[in-house]
């Protein structure tokens, strides 16, 4: 396995997204442990696109429980159906939220994130064990590009992991 990421940081995003597709494949290539994936997976985004937050949150016993990340210190508990991160969940779909002002319930963890996107985490029967939840300190930072990278990204890693 390669030590390091290999991508031009000057590159538009969508090019970043292509060229690590490869190498996130790679980092997680017979290696099951969900938490392992999630700690690389989470360096790997903040890394590539320097993203305020990113990390993982797992079900456990009925409530979302932070999981490995790269940022500064976070919530550890989540609610099924609280904030952003319990949306997901509870919806089983992603949420993309452009101005975490708006959304109703969001949960503050740092003062510093405007927009976020959350992720469902599905097992091999399709249900929900976790999310991956991204924040960015820039409003509207995610499109619909961005969505359906990382949507793909976790899908990789559901079949690392969950299969
Ligand atoms: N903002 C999230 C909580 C988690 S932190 O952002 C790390 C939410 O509303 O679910």
């Amino acid at each position: 396995m390669a030590e390091s990421l290999l991508f031009d940081a000057h590159a538009p995003r969508e090019a970043r997204y292509e060229v690590l597709t490869s190498q996130l494949k790679a980092l997680m290539t017979g290696e099951l442990d969900a938490i392992a994936n999630a700690a690389n997976m989470s360096a790997l985004i903040s890394e590539a696109f320097g993203f305020h937050w990113v990390g993982f949150y797992f079900v456990k016993e009925n409530t979302l429980v932070l999981g490995p990340f790269q940022g500064p210190i976070a919530c550890t508990r989540i609610a099924l159906g609280k904030g952003v991160c319990g949306t997901a969940w509870e919806n089983a779909t992603t949420v993309l939220v452009p101005d975490v002002e708006q959304f109703p319930g969001h949960i503050a963890c740092s003062a510093l994130s405007k927009s976020e996107i959350v992720i469902p985490i599905k097992n091999s029967t399709g249900t929900v064990v976790g999310v991956l939840d991204i924040d960015s300190s820039e409003l509207n930072d995610f499109s619909p590009i961005d969505q359906a990278y990382l949507e793909s990204w976790v899908k990789l890693y559901e079949e690392a992991c969950y299969a």
